[in-house]
């Protein structure tokens, strides 16, 4: 019988992506960050109502200017938490390692995404290859649980060149659309769960049709020996974990 383990690691295989559950010990780290992101976000925006993450959209912003600023505010402070890429990368280590092997390194800068309902302001459908590594993973973490369009669409492996011949036409918002309820898969990832996948999957924003607010963090890892895209090594990454060969190799002048 396969272990759990196995069925992730061959659902990945087969089609690029796969949903995780992250180890408990590090939800914990996670709770900790989204109540200081809390605290931190009613001081900033002097809220006195006690508004979760969810119901951010229910606080009254200027413009969108001033969200965007709200939102660089708390990526600052998520990115104070230096411990959050290698805490993260151990909460699904098991999937990782066996994807990416012993000599890991990590995206610099963790981004975070705000997502207010009906906004339409998002990116648009793409992958993120070849302008990153196509030896990377992309980690999806939202810190609220995500279902139906609070998600995003992710598109199997075995659809890429359709989808990519069907981007090349320029097609409209709602054609593209319709194309991600037809082909993508929009899976529920609950706080506490990350979706994992291949930098060569596509991917689609829906706009968030519930009444939640969405934030999730994204991150990227890839094996230090593999084939770099347009982003280099010493500005975009940094050394998470290296391999007892590599560490040796680090000692003398070969
Ligand atoms: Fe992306």
């Amino acid at each position: 019988m396969k272990t759990n383990l196995e069925k992730k690691l061959n659902n990945f295989n087969n089609k690029g992506y796969v949903v995780l559950d992250i180890d408990k010990d590090q939800i914990k780290y996670l709770k900790k960050i989204k109540k200081n992101f809390l605290t931190k976000s009613r001081n900033y925006l002097k809220n006195s109502n006690n508004l979760k993450l969810e119901n951010f959209h229910k606080f009254n912003f200027k413009n969108n200017i001033f969200l965007n600023n709200f939102r660089l505010k708390m990526m600052t402070e998520l990115n104070k938490y230096s411990d959050f890429k290698q805490k993260m990368y151990s909460s699904i280590s098991p999937f990782l390692d066996k994807c990416l092997g012993p000599d890991i390194i990590v995206q610099k800068n963790l981004n975070l995404v705000i997502q207010k309902p009906h906004d339409t302001d998002r990116a648009p459908f793409h992958k993120d290859a070849p302008a990153n590594s196509n030896y990377e993973l992309v980690v999806w973490l939202p810190l609220v649980d995500c279902h139906k369009s609070m998600s995003m669409y992710v598109f199997d492996v075995n659809s890429h060149d359709y989808i990519n011949n069907f981007l090349k036409k320029n097609v409209s918002h709602q054609k593209q659309e319709i194309l991600s309820k037809k082909k993508g898969y929009l899976p529920n990832v609950k706080f506490g769960q990350v979706l994992v996948f291949w930098s060569n999957c596509f991917h689609y924003i829906p706009v968030n049709k519930e009444d939640k607010t969405r934030w999730s963090i994204n991150l990227r890892y890839k094996n230090l020996f593999t084939k770099y895209g347009t982003k280099n090594l010493l500005d975009f990454y940094e050394i998470l974990r290296v391999s007892p060969i590599s560490n040796l190799l680090n000692k003398i002048e070969v």
